[in-house]
């Protein structure tokens, strides 16, 4: 079993993908993370994310305990990370490592669930299950504010919304797997739904694609 997720940030990949993996026992990547640690490394190493040969040397001597650090879940680990993600041999470099977490499931699980951008276009086209998760930018910026502030971290909504704009621009421009649904995706708008309420239409969506 492979569970494709992809959407915008704040859409609410994180929290049915842990939910599904919990549900279905499946591993679980946050594909987000990886290149959140490349862009953090460049940006560590007092670099420019952007800086082609900074951003793939980072993705290519990038290690499993580079994931760990508590930083990658920042705004500017997110920001640095959409920038390096741009660069396509960063994204060449970090392909086989989650083509081969879907295939060989670590853990001895026998599926797994990964979730980002190009999940379902790129990384799993064979998905069996495709899930697009998306919701209108304001509902996104208010939960991603409202997260950061339950972490004490200072966050204005207009500039969370302005960030995520941003972002989301240069992640759907981009030359090399934009975010956009796999035309075999569930597209799923969560904007007046609550996280029990995505958990249950994923479900209902995989029982009837399995009957
Ligand atoms: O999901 P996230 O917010 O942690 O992702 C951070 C950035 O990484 C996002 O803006 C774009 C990039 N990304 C990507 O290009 N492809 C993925 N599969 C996952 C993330």
């Amino acid at each position: 079993m492979i569970i494709a997720i992809d959407g915008p940030a704040a859409a609410g990949k994180g929290e049915l993908t842990r939910r599904l993996a919990a549900h279905f026992d499946l591993a679980r990547l946050d594909t987000g993370l990886l290149y959140r640690a490349v862009g953090w490394r460049v940006l560590a190493e007092g670099r420019d994310p952007a800086d082609v040969a900074a951003a793939v040397a980072a993705a290519k001597t990038l290690i499993p305990a580079h994931l760990d650090e508590p930083e990658l879940r920042t705004e500017a680990a997110g920001s640095a990370a959409s920038k390096v993600a741009a660069i396509p041999a960063v994204r060449a470099a970090l392909l086989d490592f989650q083509r081969d977490f879907a295939a060989r499931p670590p853990l001895g699980k026998t599926g797994a669930i990964l979730d980002g951008r190009d999940i379902g276009t790129v990384i799993c086209p064979d998905a069996p299950v495709k899930l697009f998760l998306t919701a209108r930018p304001e509902i996104r910026a208010e939960r991603r504010a409202k997260e950061l502030q339950a972490k004490g971290t200072e966050a204005i909504g207009s500039a969370v919304l302005r960030d995520m704009m941003e972002r989301d621009a240069r992640d759907r421009e981009r030359s090399v797997a934009p975010l956009e649904p796999a035309q075999d995706a569930f597209v799923l708008d969560t904007s007046d739904m609550d996280a029990d309420a995505v958990f249950a239409a994923a479900l209902d969506y995989i029982s009837r694609k399995f009957v």
